[in-house]
């Protein structure tokens, strides 16, 4: 029996947990920060988790065997390296290995290196020769930030006005600080996007059901990029013929590349994908999962999540048995009313009673003794049920019963 800490405060991390709850190989589970509805299933401490010797400290205190390290930053800053560096099993991939989510040059690199397909791409670390591309080049284009920039450092520019606003947005104005300083531009791709999502043992590679997620603040994909707004598992669009395309062409190419390059990635690997009609390609690799297809992916695990951590610690991933559900599994965020770029927080929430589904809190506090929000994405309302259609109706069969002031969700999740 093991004691099992987690890091991080969203929906993804209560996912977590409540998979970790069921495991039969974990005794007492933790988490930090974590939110009130984690606090429902484990013990809750305010540390950051950025303050790792703070979280080591904790650990200790309390027996703890195992830190789940989720988030991406604090994966990117080595999180895993520390505790590992201190005799603690972790968790998740180390500095050099999450390197494929924190530096997009650096992944593009790797692509571009072991023969894996993507867009088109150009690294840029000066404004000026940006600029001077840009007035040649053909139109749409992607401009990305090279670094963590919370998911908005990307911009689709459709000419060369809108490609010069955004190279002065991220390499002139600094809008996310030095992810910045080096930029890429890159080839538009168009198609049908699906995340795949994996565990990795360093050698060998175990798919999870494929997703998609929602990543516009409104119906019919209008407004800003958000975090996500909701997802559902499997893809249809995501054949055994595109899966097998999958694993030959990106997948397996991925996991004999981090080996040539001596790099050990253990963990959960995400590939974001376009289905292009030149095949498929990697739109960004993650270094964990995603949020919020975690929240659809995850209650479809009929196998004990704490066995596939510890076989991907161990190296014996090939020799394990994971089992997923072939239902679909459907996930519907619920929002604060300016999320993502006004958000009003401690607002007093209500929730009616509801059936067959799981409700992940995200960004949620006790006040005084009351549940208020506290965060842009504030639940994420997941079901489980035989087709996409019967877990749509399940999940926005009960929405309503969670309210707040101002709380919006979107209704077509599961339809684009
Ligand atoms: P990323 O952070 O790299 O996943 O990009 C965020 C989103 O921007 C993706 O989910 C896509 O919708 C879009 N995107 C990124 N790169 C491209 C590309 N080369 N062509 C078209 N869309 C892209
Ligand atoms: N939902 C996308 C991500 O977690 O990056």
């Amino acid at each position: 029996m093991s004691n099992v800490l987690v890091m991080g405060s969203g929906g993804r991390e209560h996912a977590v947990c409540y998979a970790l709850k069921k495991s039969k190989r974990v005794d007492k589970l933790f988490c930090v920060p974590g939110n009130a509805g984690i606090a429902e299933i484990a013990t809750c401490k305010g540390i950051s988790v950025f303050d790792f010797e703070g979280i080591y400290e904790f650990a200790k205190e309390n027996d703890v065997d195992l830190i789940f390290v989720t988030p991406d930053d604090p994966l990117a800053k080595g999180a895993v390296d520390f505790f590992n560096a201190r005799g603690m099993r972790a968790f998740g991939p180390t500095a050099a290995a999450a390197k494929l989510e924190s530096s997009k040059a650096f992944s593009k690199d790797f692509m571009v290196r072991h023969g894996i397909p993507t867009a088109k791409s150009m690294i840029f670390d000066s404004a000026a020769t940006a600029l001077e591309f840009l007035s040649k080049t053909n139109y749409p284009v992607v401009i990305k930030a090279d670094g963590l920039a919370l998911g908005k450092g990307v911009l689709i520019c459709a000419d060369e006005g809108e490609a010069k606003k955004a190279i002065d947005e991220l390499m002139i104005d600094k809008a996310f600080g030095e992810a910045g300083s080096r930029v890429l531009i890159e080839e538009f791709l168009s198609g049908r996007e699906v995340t795949v999502m994996a565990f990795i043992d360093g050698k060998s590679i175990s798919l999870m059901p494929s997703s998609q997620d929602h990543k516009r603040a409104y119906d019919g994909d209008k407004g800003l990029n958000t975090g996500g707004m909701g997802a559902f598992a499997p893809s249809p669009y995501f054949t055994d013929e595109k899966k097998s395309e999958f694993m030959q062409k990106i997948a397996l190419p991925t996991v004999r590349g981090l080996i040539e390059d001596g790099i050990e990635y253990k963990g959960v690997i995400y590939f974001g994908l376009m289905m292009t009609k030149d095949g498929i390609k990697v739109i960004e690799y993650n270094s964990r999962l995603g949020d919020p297809e975690t929240e659809a992916v995850l209650p479809l695990l009929n196998s004990d999540i704490m066995v596939i951590i510890d076989a991907c610690i161990d190296g014996t991933l090939d020799k394990t048995d994971v089992k997923w559900s072939d239902k679909t599994g459907f996930t519907v965020v619920v929002a604060s009313g300016g999320y993502p770029s006004n958000v009003i927080k401690g607002f007093e929430i209500k929730i009616g009673k509801l059936n067959d589904v799981i409700l992940f809190h995200a960004g949620t506090a006790i006040k005084d003794g009351v549940l208020v929000t506290s965060g842009g994405r504030v639940f994420e309302l997941s079901g489980v049920a035989d087709s996409l259609e019967d877990a749509r109706k399940l999940v926005y069969g009960q929405i309503d019963k969670i309210s707040f002031k101002d709380s919006r969700y979107r209704t077509d999740i599961g339809r684009v």
